[in-house]
This record gives structure tokens, C-alpha cells and sequence, in this order.
């Protein structure tokens, strides 16, 4: 797929148009669709041309996008990996031929750090802390009493936001609830609704007591409420509910009291890429590691901030 006008004029200052090749990670959730948006708007705001695939979650669809950008000798190629390991051969390829390589919004494990030039993202550990902080605001506001019973929605399997949140969470329960929280329950529901519905049924059925939900992403905690609904519960009182991301159904669930607290992840991160990979494409260093920025969202204040939510 082409984005992006045809026309060879400069959109980068008078030099020759750029190429920018983007290998999605798929369309799995409410913040890809929101992610992919910013993506192209941003690139057709630069006057880049836009080389843009969906790998549908799969590995191998993004390695073949890359080949083929790598092949069309696209200037710079950016992507946003499905999963954390297994890019060393394929970077290597896009290094040989002088492409420089960016990695937005979920980040790699290499051992060869020459293998891309930046990566824009979340710090999706911290969000999976600020996740456990949150639960302890929820459970005082709910007056919680008792042996907290945790079920865990987690997202892509060896996916950097998975891996972290997860990881981010455990260090505020090891640090200060190891004896009053517990994860009974814990599996990937894909970052779908459709995964978060049937794997959340699932928990209901193993472990009817469970009373936390901490979803990895808005859309699985959205599919799990039809779930909790269906089984005859409260979704925000009988299970209090965290999830991450903030897309605009999350906040019409949590003005509804459904989601007890949303940590935000932001997917609109098309403009500040675009401006990266001009830097990179006119060669200039650029920062190792860009951080977003990102709020915290409880449930009194989901229906004031609803109307102001971008995606
Ligand atoms: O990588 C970001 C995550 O991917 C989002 O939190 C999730 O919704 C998406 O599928």
C-alpha cells in the first residue's frame, strides 16, 4: 500500500522527497487503529510518500515488509515490532544496504545496538508500575477488605508492551503487597477484544473468586467485561477493573464505572517521527531513546476528560 501524494516536490526543505517505509504491527486494538492514523496523516503532512504494510500481529509479515522496503530502497524505514526477539538478521540487511532503521512504539532485544538508530515509545514498565499504584488507589476508594485476587490479561505473547507491563506491575506487588495480592490467574488475551472475552470467561469459570482485573490494554479489558456481565457480575464493583491505553471506548466504559482507573499509553505518535526521520535522513544524530508523555485517569474524572480525548 501507497500513502503519501505523488508528485516529486520537496516536502523537506528543497532536497528530494523522502521515502518512508512503515511496517505496522497490525490492527489488533482501538490504539493501532489511533496509531496507524497519526502515522499516515503525519506523513502526508511532511510530504513524505508513505510505504505502509500490517503484518496482522505475524512476525514473518513484518521481516517480508522490511525485505521489501530494503528492496525498494525506501530512505528510511520505521516499524513498530510485533514481538521483541528475532530482527538481527533482517536489521543486519537493511544496515548492509545503508537504510537507517527506527523502531516506534514497542522496542527490540539485540545485542547489536547499531542495528537501528532510535526508538520512540511509552516506557511501558513504568506504566505497568504506575498500573500497581493505581490499584492501590482503587482498592482504598472501593474499601477493599481482604485478600486481593488478581487476573491478568496479558497482551502479545513476547511483545515488549506484554513483557513490561507485566514486569512493571510484579516490582510494585514484590515491593509492597506480597502477602495481601496475589496473580491467580494470568494469560494472554492477544491485546483483542475478542481474546479478553474468551480468555476472561475462562478465568470466571476456573476462578470464580478472582475480584481484580489488570488488563494490558483498553480493548481486552472491554471484551473481559461482556465476560464478567455474562456471568452475572459487577464489572467495577464485584471486579475492579485496570487497563492501559485510554482509547476513547475505555473512557465511555469507565464514565459508565465499568474500568475502576486507565493508565494512558499514547498511540499518536506520527508527527514527532515524522520529524525524526528528517533528522535521520539528513544524517544528523538523534536521541537514542524518546519518551512519551503520559497522565494517570481515575473514574471521576472519565467524564470531563472524555470529550477531550484525541483517539
Ligand atoms: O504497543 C502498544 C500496545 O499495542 C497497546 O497498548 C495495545 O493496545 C496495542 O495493541
Amino acid at each position: 500500500e501507497d500513502e503519501g501524494g505523488s508528485s516529486s516536490s520537496d516536502g523537506n526543505g528543497g532536497g528530494k522527497k523522502i521515502t518512508l517505509g512503515f511496517a505496522q504491527v497490525g490492527s489488533e486494538s482501538g490504539w493501532r487503529t489511533a496509531n496507524t492514523k497519526s502515522v499516515k496523516a503525519a506523513a502526508k503532512d511532511a510530504g513524505y510518500t508513505l510505504k505502509f504494510s500490517d503484518a496482522q500481529q505475524k512476525q514473518e509479515n513484518q521481516i517480508s515488509a522490511i525485505r521489501s522496503y530494503i528492496a525498494q530502497k525506501v530512505n528510511v524505514i520505521a516499524f513498530s515490532p510485533v514481538v521483541v526477539t528475532g530482527w538481527d538478521a533482517v536489521l543486519k540487511e537493511a544496515k548492509t544496504a545503508k537504510i537507517p532503521v527506527i523502531l516506534t512504539d514497542r522496542s527490540i532485544e539485540t545485542s547489536d545496538d547499531s542495528l537501528y538508530v532510535s526508538f520512540i515509545g511509552s516506557d511501558f514498565t513504568d506504566e505497568g508500575r504506575r498500573a500497581g499504584k493505581m490499584l492501590e488507589t482503587v482498592l482504598e476508594k472501593a474499601g477493599h477488605k481482604g485478600a486481593v485476587k488478581i487476573a491478568q490479561l496479558e497482551g502479545t505473547t513476547g511483545a515488549a508492551p506484554a513483557l513490561e507491563r507485566a514486569k512493571g506491575f510484579k516490582e510494585i506487588m514484590d515491593a509492597d503487597h506480597k502477602d495481601d495480592w496475589k496473580i491467580v490467574v494470568s494469560q494472554t488475551g492477544d491485546f483483542t477484544r475478542a481474546g479478553g472475552k474468551q480468555v476472561m470467561a475462562a478465568f470466571l469459570q476456573s476462578n470464580p473468586d478472582i475480584n481484580v482485573l489488570y488488563a494490558h490494554n483498553d480493548d481486552m479489558a472491554l471484551g473481559a467485561i461482556q465476560s464478567i456481565e455474562a456471568a452475572g457480575k459487577k464489572a467495577g464493583k464485584d471486579i475492579l477493573i485496570i487497563s492501559v491505553d485510554g482509547v476513547k471506548d475505555g473512557f465511555v466504559a469507565m464514565s459508565e464505572g465499568k474500568i475502576n482507573g486507565i493508565v494512558e499509553c499514547n498511540p499518536l505518535l506520527g508527527p514527532q517521527l515524522m520529524e525524526l526521520v528528517k533528522k535521520v535522513n539528513d544524517g544528523e544524530t538523534v536521541e537514542r531513546r524518546i519518551k512519551t508523555k503520559e497522565g494517570d485517569f481515575l473514574q471521576e474524572q472519565a467524564k470531563d476528560a472524555l470529550p477531550t480525548r484525541k483517539y
